[in-house]
């Protein structure tokens, strides 16, 4: 595994959390004090009670999964449609536009040409679920809940397959799923810490 997975090339943004309660003066009934402020680490970003990151190293699913833990984070699991539409509208807006050139090579053609080819990840992002041990039983890799695909919303996963589901940029990052070897990009998910 690369050791240069700090580099995410994320902005950096940066959260202002409002206590006021209400829209006009209203006045503020519990003091600060008894109020707890939830953040999220620099270059993660806010959804609800969680903190997302793109992760825009590729990888095959496993290697980001095990990325995500060593970021006490875990491989994004999808528990709600709100949650579902913010990471396909966060993605719009800041996902990769193409796979990552993995690698150029050569090769000579019919008449003795040679050609450069390159090879490309795939332009999606890993979420994290799985059917790896058992064809058709889809799993959240972390929390082992099962994958509800009413939430996902999509029609596009072949559910009988062993394989692990991602964002599908090509498909306005829709879930679909891939062979678990796949190299793509990924999201990490994690709590939000109380300051
Ligand atoms: C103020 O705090 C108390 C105790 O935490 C809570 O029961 C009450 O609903 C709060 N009031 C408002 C207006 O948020
Ligand atoms: C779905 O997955 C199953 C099991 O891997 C495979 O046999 C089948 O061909 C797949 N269907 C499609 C449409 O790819």
């Amino acid at each position: 595994m690369q050791l240069d997975v700090m580099n995410f090339k994320m902005p950096l943004i940066v959260f202002s959390i409002f206590l006021a309660s209400g829209i006009h003066g209203t006045p503020i009934s519990n003091s600060s004090e008894n109020v707890e402020t939830k953040r999220c680490p620099d270059g993660y970003t806010r959804f609800k009670e969680s903190c997302y990151l793109l992760n825009n190293e590729v990888s095959s699913w496993i290697e980001a999964y095990q990325i995500c833990n060593i970021f006490d984070s875990r491989l994004v699991e999808v528990d709600t449609s709100e949650e579902n539409t913010f990471i396909q509208g966060y993605l719009k807006e800041h996902g990769q536009q193409k796979g990552q050139l993995i690698t150029t090579f050569t090769y000579r053609g019919n008449y003795g040409n040679s050609n450069q080819m390159e090879y490309k990840s795939f332009p999606g992002y890993w979420i994290g679920g799985q059917s790896m041990e058992l064809p058709g039983h889809w799993y959240w890799g972390k929390s082992m809940k099962k994958v509800d695909f009413s939430i996902l919303g999509s029609h596009s996963v072949n559910i009988t397959d062993s394989s692990c589901l991602f964002l599908d940029r090509a498909n306005l990052y829709l879930a679909r799923n891939k062979p678990c070897y796949t190299m793509m990009y990924s999201v990490c998910e994690k709590a939000p810490y109380t300051v």
